[in-house]
């Protein structure tokens, strides 16, 4: 079973927001592999990729809902700062040379994403799905990295 487990529960817009989901959820999950011996890769390269990763990501969706009208943009952007600060500090620590990353923060990681994927992200869904159907954009051709 792995560390964090893809559900069909995630599903938020059955697009590239979904894609990115289910890429942060295997890089997570190869996070937690390696760090316990259970998984090929290499520490720096995957801190790397997350770090990158979901600085696009989070730009991605947020870019979504200001184009949707989603209310609580400034709220959203907050909680994803807060992963991101989260993840700074990994990077730093590992270029300071800290290899080690301890199970809280591979905790944290996993119940903010989880927490965060089911609630706030959950409640765009549906405000994301309208805005696509009235103005047929396809998310594809405005976000930089697709599913
Ligand atoms: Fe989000």
């Amino acid at each position: 079973m792995p560390f964090l487990p893809w559900s069909e529960q995630m599903v938020i817009d059955g697009d590239c927001i979904d894609g990115q989901h289910q890429q942060l959820v295997a890089t997570i999950n190869q996070l937690y592999d390696l760090v316990h011996g259970q998984g090929p890769g290499d520490l720096g390269s995957i801190i790397e990729f997350l770090v990158v990763y979901v600085d696009v990501h989070f730009a991605d969706e947020e870019r979504l809902m200001r184009l949707a009208g989603y209310p609580d943009l400034d709220d959203h952007r907050h909680q994803h700062s807060r992963f991101t600060i989260q993840l700074e500090a990994l990077r730093e620590a590992f270029l300071a040379g800290d290899d080690q990353v301890d199970e809280d923060l591979l905790k944290f990681l996993k119940s903010w994403l989880f927490n965060h994927i089911m609630g706030t992200d959950r409640d765009f869904g549906p405000i994301l799905m309208a805005w696509r159907k009235t103005t047929q954009i396809s998310e594809f051709d405005i976000l930089e990295v697709g599913p």
